[in-house]
């Protein structure tokens, strides 16, 4: 199939070229030129495993191609996706700016039948006011012919980052909501290949689907950092909590890790924007605004904690592994662990940082004085105390004898829990996690 994908961000990059390596002939478009020469020398601006060797071979094949112009591909499209950002208002609502726009410019550049597949995370109904907006724009330059054979179907995305192209070829589930049966069923061998049960919808469940999933998947997050806060107050291990809770089939045992709560570009905006979209039709999301406060709550008690024990904070040393929002990723967007430096820093600590993957961007927000260490050991030489803030799986593997030899202090914050298995207390450190027994 002729595939166009519009924005050639997380999803519609990740998404591209998933669809590519199935067979289709896919051509991603982009405003940004500068992304577009990148990707074209077969470069990922993001990190993510496995993309880029795709992406090249992909390239090589000439099953992938990229454009700033639509026009140029637009003529050949069979199905134009829809993944431009929608990124959250000052007030949490989603911004649909880019994606009306780039709507509007289908409606005027399209002069023949053609799916339109939105992959952008979307209040619901949205996809009928993108396809009206399409049908208007077709109206306005003489097409009145084209409006009805231009239909819209909604696929929400489900990947993960850091493990996207794995989640794209096998995924717990394939949403198609559309009110078209004939469109349901090319969406669906469109999707032929991908391993995953294909549920068919209407458009607005397909659209509260994705934003229910990513709601539903916080709150289990809030949740068990609830529970951490109070075992953390009776003496009692939250991994054992989540493991006995996790071992009822009803609950499950993913999305049951205690910490400094979640973040990301996804879980904050999505769950803002269902909150606030449920106050637009007059009703009150009660548990939504607890999973926000309570995420909020978790990083700002965990910052208080390490204040409390390193008080004053005013030019202590402390070492930070971990700025990403989750490992597997160079992504800091709305990270926990970036709020917690910044915090940091506010208090005039002297922070020395390493993550395997986030520093290039962390160097553009943070301020200049921080340091950037070259390995794990380093962020810590000379540091009162050592914050671990995203579970980066290289930091077990670290010589914990010559972390203590370099170290002048002897604590370790640890906000994921990671290192709690190591003992640390043997090489002569004292361990303190979130929601464990001390
Ligand atoms: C999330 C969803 O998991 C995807 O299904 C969805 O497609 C995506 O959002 C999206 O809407 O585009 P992602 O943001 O990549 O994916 O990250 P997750 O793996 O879900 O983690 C989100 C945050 O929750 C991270 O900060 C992570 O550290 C935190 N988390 C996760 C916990 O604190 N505890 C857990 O048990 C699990």
């Amino acid at each position: 199939m002729n595939i166009i994908m519009i924005g050639t961000g997380y999803v519609g990059l990740t998404t591209g070229v998933g669809f590519a390596e199935l067979g289709h002939k896919v051509a991603c478009v982009d405003i940004d030129q500068q992304k577009i020469a990148q990707l074209d020398l077969g470069k990922c601006p993001i990190y993510e495993p496995g993309l880029e060797e795709l992406l090249k071979k992909n390239q090589e094949n000439g099953n992938i191609v990229f454009t700033t112009n639509l026009s140029l591909v637009i003529g050949q499209a069979e199905v134009i996706i829809l993944a431009v950002q929608t990124p959250p208002k000052a007030n949490g609502e989603s911004n649909l700016d880019y994606i009306m726009k780039a709507a509007e410019q289908i409606g005027e550049l399209l002069d023949h039948e053609a799916i339109v597949i939105v992959k952008s995370t979307v209040p619901v109904g949205t996809n009928r006011k993108i396809i009206e907006c399409i049908r208007k724009a077709l109206e306005e330059n003489g097409k009145s012919d084209l409006t009805t054979v231009v239909q819209i179907a909604s696929v929400p995305e489900f990947l993960r980052e850091g493990c996207a192209m794995k989640d794209f070829f096998k995924s717990d589930r394939v949403v198609i909501g559309t009110d078209d049966e004939i469109v349901s069923a090319i969406v669906e061998q469109m999707h032929s290949g991908i391993e995953a049960p294909v549920l068919k919808t209407t458009l607005e469940s397909a659209e509260l689907i994705k934003s229910a999933s990513n709601a539903f998947l916080a709150t289990k997050i809030s949740f068990i950092n609830e529970m951490a806060n109070i075992a953390e107050m009776s003496g009692a291990d939250v991994r054992e909590i989540a493991k006995g809770v996790g071992m009822d089939s009803r609950i499950g045992s993913k999305f049951l890790q205690a910490g400094i709560g979640y973040g990301g570009s996804c879980f904050p905006k999505d769950v803002s924007a269902l909150k606030v979209l449920a106050g637009v039709r007059g009703y009150d999301f009660h548990l939504l605004k607890a999973v926000i406060e309570v995420n909020n709550k978790q990083r700002e008690l965990f910052f208080k904690k390490v204040q409390k024990a390193l008080s004053p904070l005013k030019g202590r040393r402390i070492g930070v592994w971990g700025i990403t929002f989750k490992p597997d990723t160079d992504d800091i967007r709305d990270s926990a662990s970036m709020d917690i430096v910044k915090q940091l820093i506010a208090h005039g600590a002297d922070v020395s940082v390493y993550d395997p993957k986030g520093m290039e961007h962390a160097r553009h927000v943070l301020p200049d004085h921080i340091t950037f260490a070259p390995t794990p050991i380093d962020a810590a030489n000379g540091a009162d105390a050592l914050l671990v803030l995203t579970e980066w799986p290289e930091f077990k593997d670290v010589s914990f004898p010559t972390l203590k030899a370099r170290m002048i202090g002897t604590q370790i914050f640890d906000g994921r829990n990671c290192l709690a298995d190591l003992h640390l207390d043997q090489f002569g450190f004292e361990y303190c996690g979130v929601g464990l027994c001390t």
